[in-house]
């Protein structure tokens, strides 16, 4: 039975990337109200993307407390600070984690992007560009709320997924930045995943609520990419900056980032979703747009 899975899996696995036409595809992480998730949800979706098959870039955009090198215990000499103030190439920024996960750290770099030079902008512009076919995606984890870096990067990549918690603040914080981000770009295709939820049902109580006041109000169909259960696995997984698909692969919330990733692969399928402007490319001419 399990090999007749594996060999559906396989054969999915084919398909899909053979499908997929537009090369590297950009993703964005992001949530209303801070403190729900994005981090470990980046990290761990990353990592289970990865031993499916597909190579995936970490591009952590934060510049809050709990970032992306602090959640696998190393420390990354070089940030994205160097790389705006062209000091490195973007190869030297890139730094490995668990499983060899490829990631990019944050650092104070990132809210210097508004104060960049034209040549700094281009530097920036030119070697990220380099990424486009290096990796199947590139995935950033934003920092929480509405500040002007974090909605350029979710306009530029066209593809946002929006953490939430079944907590009514972040629900409705998770509604604000989805009518905000829809307001500046009416292409951005949203997608959602509910973290800490007591069981399904919860999940898709949370997630109800949110899609139906999108399609109500701003006529926008967000589909639910899954349910992360509140387990204890997550903050003791972080305690020891092992990420938790790793530490505890057998987990409910690693589980469950498991069926999650599936279905992110099998909604990749489907040809309205792979966009002409999803590429390196895309993302960066809408950047430069809204940077210069
Ligand atoms: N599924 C979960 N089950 C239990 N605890 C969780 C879960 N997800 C996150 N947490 C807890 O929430 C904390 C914050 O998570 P994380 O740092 O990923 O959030 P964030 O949204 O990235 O925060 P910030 O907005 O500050 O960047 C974790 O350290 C962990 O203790
Ligand atoms: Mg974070």
């Amino acid at each position: 039975m399990s090999d007749q899975a594996q060999s559906l899996r396989n054969l999915v696995r084919h398909q899909q990337q053979e499908t997929r036409t537009t090369g590297t595809r950009i993703i964005t992480v992001t949530s209303g109200k801070g403190g729900v998730g994005k981090s470990n949800f980046t990290l761990n979706f990353a990592l289970t993307l990865q031993a499916k098959g597909y190579k995936v870039l970490v591009f952590d955009a934060d510049i809050g407390l709990a970032n992306i090198d602090v959640l696998m215990g190393v420390s990354s000499k070089y940030s994205l600070y160097h790389l705006l103030k062209r000091e490195k190439t973007i190869w030297e920024i890139i730094h490995k984690g668990y499983n060899d996960i490829e990631f990019i750290a944050g650092g104070s770099g990132f809210n210097d992007l508004i104060r960049l030079t034209e040549e700094e902008v281009d530097y920036f512009a030119d070697q990220v560009n380099l990424l486009n076919g290096y990796v199947d995606y590139i995935i950033f984890d934003t920092g929480a709320g509405l500040s002007k870096e974090t909605l350029k990067f979710i306009v530029a990549a066209n593809e946002t997924i929006v953490v939430t918690t079944p907590e009514p603040t972040s629900i409705t914080d998770a509604y604000a930045i989805i009518k905000m981000v829809h307001s500046m770009d009416l292409d951005v295709k949203f997608k959602l995943v509910v973290n800490r939820v007591t069981d399904p049902r919860e999940g898709k109580l949370t997630a109800d609520k949110i899609s139906m006041v999108a399609k109500k109000f701003l006529d926008l169909d967000i589909p639910t990419l899954g349910f992360v259960e509140d387990d204890i696995s997550v903050s003791k997984a972080v305690k020891r900056q092992v990420p938790f698909t790793i530490a505890f692969p057998n987990s409910l919330a690693s589980r469950s980032i498991g069926e999650l990733a599936e279905r992110f692969l099998a909604g990749e399928l489907v040809p309205e979703a792979v966009k002409e402007n999803a590429g390196v490319k895309g993302f960066l001419s809408k950047m430069l747009k809204m940077l210069k």
